[in-house]
């Protein structure tokens, strides 16, 4: 688990240091590759550019 929630963390981080919010951030849009134990986020139909805290903040808030 430990190693799961670590790559949540770090690939939600790079998607908004990127500039991307994901727009519908639940577990149920994350795959993980059992092969090399890799986080992967699908499901970018509501995705969009932003370099707002509020819009990086509510993804957050969706996941949580
Ligand atoms: N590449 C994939 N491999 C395995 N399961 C997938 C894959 N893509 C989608 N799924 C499964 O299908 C579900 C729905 O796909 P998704 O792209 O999230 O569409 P939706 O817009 O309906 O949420 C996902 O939550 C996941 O369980
Ligand atoms: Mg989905």
């Amino acid at each position: 688990m430990d190693d799961i929630v670590l790559q949540i963390g770090d690939t939600i981080g790079k998607l908004h240091d990127g500039g991307v919010i994901h727009g519908d951030l639940t577990t149920s849009n994350m795959l993980w590759r059992s092969g090399t134990n890799q986080l992967v986020l699908i499901d970018f139909g509501l995705s969009f550019m932003s370099t707002h805290l509020e819009d990086k903040a509510v993804d957050l808030y969706v996941l949580e």
